[in-house]
């Protein structure tokens, strides 16, 4: 049946995120405690699609919980431009779920000969990501069969949180990570709203998907899941940056998707809603509701109570599901997105 892997790891992921728990919090507990004896002056995430809106949620937390600057690499500056960064006493993390995209396996080979601490976040222990770090930690999802990346996604999200907080020593953040399973189950629920939004979006080519924060990282890749199976040309931008120009495109019915869970970005997204509201947008917000009468179209449903920091493990699921049964509604598989396969050669 057209889509049956996707929809079966989406609702596998209640199950993925225990078993990760489960079985990675001590690896992750010992790394935590050697990076804290020699914390890193500076994280740099190196990953491709998916992978890499994960990355970009980790460099929110090295940030905001450990004042660590961290940023996004350029796999292309080693392996087109041939040069290798000084890389020395950083803190190198490599993801890939696949632990094949061959670009960050000779990013993060490079940032070791350099003398970066380099870590492997991956799905597959024999793979060459995690040969080429000194330390790997596992996404324990089991394979992931849909080429569309969707269970690997909240365990990268989930290993970042995990380690971040550990190395904060941030108990309260830990223990919440036992309720994550419960939280993304619920999320799940979403689908009764979803699947009738999906058949109203059927004629949609084009969208933009925003947020601010944390939840950038969630924009980003419920962009890349709409692009990929649904064949939406739908556009991540922070909230910030549509601001600054791109807001132009907003018109009558416009779709604008909104990522707005509660937490320190809701006044700021509140106020970007009601510009697009008077710019008459076709506004879908991803919240627990309250707070944004009138101005939106539709509201997808995600549980309340989460803290912020945890939000864009549990707000991606109702977006998977939509770009999910979007592509049906539109005609296409969400099994075999066009153009792509499960690992890409990029160089
Ligand atoms: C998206 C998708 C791709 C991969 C990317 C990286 O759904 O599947 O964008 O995320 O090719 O793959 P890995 O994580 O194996 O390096």
């Amino acid at each position: 049946m057209r889509g049956s892997l996707t929809i079966a790891e989406i609702r596998e992921q209640p199950a993925a995120l225990s078993r990760l728990l489960e079985a990675e919090r001590r690896p992750l507990l010992r790394l935590a405690r050697s990076l804290r004896r020699r914390p890193p002056p500076v994280v740099f995430l190196a990953a491709r699609g998916t992978s890499d809106n994960a990355a970009l949620y980790g460099h929110y937390l090295f940030e905001t919980l450990l004042g660590i600057p961290a940023g996004l690499a350029s796999p292309s500056v080693v392996t087109i431009y041939r040069t290798v960064p000084r890389l020395r006493g950083a803190l190198v993390l490599g993801l890939s779920q696949s632990g094949r995209s061959s670009d960050i396996v000779r990013y993060v080979e490079a940032a070791r000969s350099s003398g970066a601490r380099t870590v492997a976040i991956t799905n597959d222990p024999r793979s060459p990501l995690a040969a080429a770090a000194h330390d790997t930690l596992l996404l324990h999802s089991g394979v992931e069969r849909s080429v569309a990346a969707t269970k690997t996604y909240t365990a990268q999200l989930a290993v970042l949180s995990l380690l971040v907080a550990s190395m904060a020593e941030d108990r309260r953040l830990l223990d919440a990570h036992d309720r994550l399973p419960r939280w993304v189950e619920r999320a799940l629920d979403a689908d009764d709203a979803v699947r009738p939004l999906s058949l109203r979006l059927s004629g949609v080519r084009r969208c933009l998907v925003t947020s601010r924060g944390y939840n950038f990282a969630t924009a980003r890749e419920a962009a890349l899941k709409l692009k990929e199976t649904a064949q939406v040309a739908a556009e991540a931008l922070s909230s910030a940056d549509l601001l600054h120009g791109p807001i132009a495109v907003v018109g009558r019915r416009f779709p604008v998707i909104m990522i707005a869970p509660p937490g320190r970005t809701r006044g700021h997204l509140r106020r970007v809603a009601r510009r697009l509201a008077a710019q008459s947008a076709r506004l879908v917000l991803v919240a627990p509701g309250r707070g944004f009468e009138g101005l939106a179209h539709t509201v997808i449903p995600v549980p309340a109570g989460i803290p912020e920091i945890l939000t864009p493990h549990v707000a991606i699921v109702p977006l998977q599901l939509l770009a999910y049964h979007l592509a049906l509604a539109r005609g296409f598989d969400p099994d075999r997105p066009r153009g792509l396969r499960k690992v890409t050669r990029s160089f």
